[in-house]
């Protein structure tokens, strides 16, 4: 038996739920840099992350520019669903269109075009680019212009078809070439554009080699969490019902990666049936289910065919569903149980709400998740909707649950989430509040500092990957003394950094 499930049993005897500040991990006999650990995990069965943190699915945490840095770093955010269907979906676009790895439809010339007409075309359009496949009458591929065409171009009235570089000198590639193939293709030619080329000789995509590279797998510059296209992966939430299937639609138009049910009560009937929809239209598209805290639900869900579930029930720093309606189970216990209930079965969990430090990530993966949900730790960055306010106290932004009065009077999404969809506004009863945070600057150093928290902890447990801090962590349960104690105490601390 895993020492991690001879604690829970332990605790289970006592019939007692712990949560974060509950508990500390052992430190184990180690070998491991924390450098080095492999942080990989997954946020449901078919898509990967390359670092275990995923951003809240919250008007005031989640549109593209914050699933934009989460990308970047290697996680995913959820891009919340308190907006009309159509612009959740074009938040979707703009995340699947930040990153170039494949140009789907690039420009191209005629070979007839002069020079001048062709950099007056690049001015006008604002084109940052100066890579042109060139096609003959017949729309066929016949070479190329790029930077150097221009930049030693002694003759303006020269045409492109005189100017370029022809088919013959190039490499090229066919259709439906992959990310990977076409970084390892321009390395060996050593050749900074790859056209692909349609089965009639046309244009049917073209990769950037700087593009390429810092995307590719193969690159050790690549930590971004990109599809097979090169394109940063993005999730997004939906409700329950018809209108929201339609609404999956819109988003996996738009490029989805993964779907998220998100609701406060996920073991619920309408649930299920919209699982089951889902899973009938679009059964290669991924979806995660939540929110449970219970093992028998998380057991329910994966009968029921969720690729990733996400378990969190009021432990979030906004959220009062726990002392409104009195459910919930603390959430380091209800992580253990809900992914005890799945093991072995290749659904990942996801623990949803209540990190407020570093050091609360490990734990939660050494319960069972494989990734964790952040809304408060990323809440107040550059990246999250809203602005800066300037309060006597410092600088600002807001933060509020999306069962908060405000959140729930804005959207009929909101209110669904909490079942309160066709309440009248003075009749709401909020399941959360509105609250306001200190500015953080960027997301990035934000998400580093939690990252190099778990990479901390891995080392001081010995577990060089996400799978042996979840088979060899060991928990000890922690006295308020013993919390204290953790803390600075008995100082005056004068630079904070983060880390207290
Ligand atoms: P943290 O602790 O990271 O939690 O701020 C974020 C998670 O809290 C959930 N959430 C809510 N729960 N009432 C609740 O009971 C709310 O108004 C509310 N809004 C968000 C959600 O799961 C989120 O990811």
């Amino acid at each position: 038996m895993r020492n991690v499930d001879a604690f829970f049993q332990k605790m289970d005897a006592l019939a007692l739920a712990l949560t974060y500040d509950d508990v500390r991990l052992k430190t184990a006999y180690s070998e491991v840099d924390p450098r080095e650990v492999n942080i990989e995990t997954r946020f449901s069965r078919n898509i990967p992350l390359k670092c275990p943190i995923v951003s809240a699915a919250m008007d005031t945490v989640t549109e593209s520019r914050m699933a934009i840095a989460l990308a970047k770093i290697g996680g995913i955010g959820v891009i919340h669903k308190a907006l009309q269907p159509e612009a959740q979906a074009s938040q979707v676009k703009r995340v699947k269109l930040h990153l170039n790895g494949l140009i789907e439809k690039p420009v191209t010339v005629s070979e007839h075009r002069t020079i001048q007409a062709i950099e007056e075309m690049r001015r006008e359009k604002d084109y940052g680019f100066n890579t042109f496949p060139v096609v003959n009458n017949d729309e066929k591929l016949i070479g190329l212009l790029t930077r150097n065409d221009f930049d030693f171009c002694e003759n303006w009235q020269l045409t492109a078809g005189e100017a370029m570089t022809p088919l013959a000198e190039l490499t090229t590639a066919p259709l439906g070439t992959n990310l990977e193939t076409a970084y390892k293709t321009m390395r060996d030619a050593r050749k900074k554009v790859l056209p692909l080329i349609t089965p009639t000789g046309g244009v049917g995509g073209m990769f950037v080699f700087s593009d390429a590279k810092r995307l590719s797998k193969s690159s050790s510059l690549s930590r971004h969490n990109v599809d097979a296209n090169g394109h940063l992966r993005v999730a997004a939430a939906i409700g329950t019902g018809e209108a929201e299937i339609a609404r999956a639609e819109l988003l996996i138009k738009a490029g989805c990666d993964v779907i998220v049910i998100d609701t406060a009560h996920g073991d619920s009937k309408n649930v299920y049936d919209t699982l089951k929809v889902f899973k009938k239209l679009y059964p290669s598209i991924d979806i995660v289910v939540g929110n449970i805290s219970e093992p028998e639900s998380a057991a329910r869900l994966a009968d029921a065919g969720a690729d990733g579930i996400k378990v969190g029930q009021g432990p979030g720093s906004i959220c009062t569903t726990r002392i409104i309606a009195g459910v919930g189970c603390p959430q380091v216990t209800a992580v253990y149980n809900c992914a005890h209930a799945v093991r072995g079965q290749n659904i990942p969990i996801c623990a949803d709400g209540g990190i407020r430090n570093s050091g609360d990530i490990p734990i939660a993966i050494a319960a069972g998740a494989d990734c964790v949900m952040l809304g408060r730790g990323l809440a107040g960055t550059t990246e999250t909707p809203g602005s800066v306010k300037e309060t006597p106290k410092g600088r600002v932004k807001i933060y509020r649950g999306m069962g908060s009065l405000g959140a729930m009077q804005a959207s009929k999404a909101s209110r669904e989430r909490y079942r309160q969809g066709d309440v009248a506004s003075d009749k709401l009863v909020p399941e959360g509040v509105e609250t306001i945070v200190p500015y953080q600057g960027d997301a990035e150093p934000v998400i580093f500092r939690q990252i190099g928290g778990l990479r901390a902890g891995m080392g001081y447990t010995g577990s060089g990957s996400i799978r042996e801090l979840q088979e060899n962590g060991d928990f000890r349960r922690m006295s308020g003394a013993g919390l204290t104690e953790s803390h600075p105490h008995d100082v005056t601390i004068i630079e904070s950094n983060h880390n207290s």
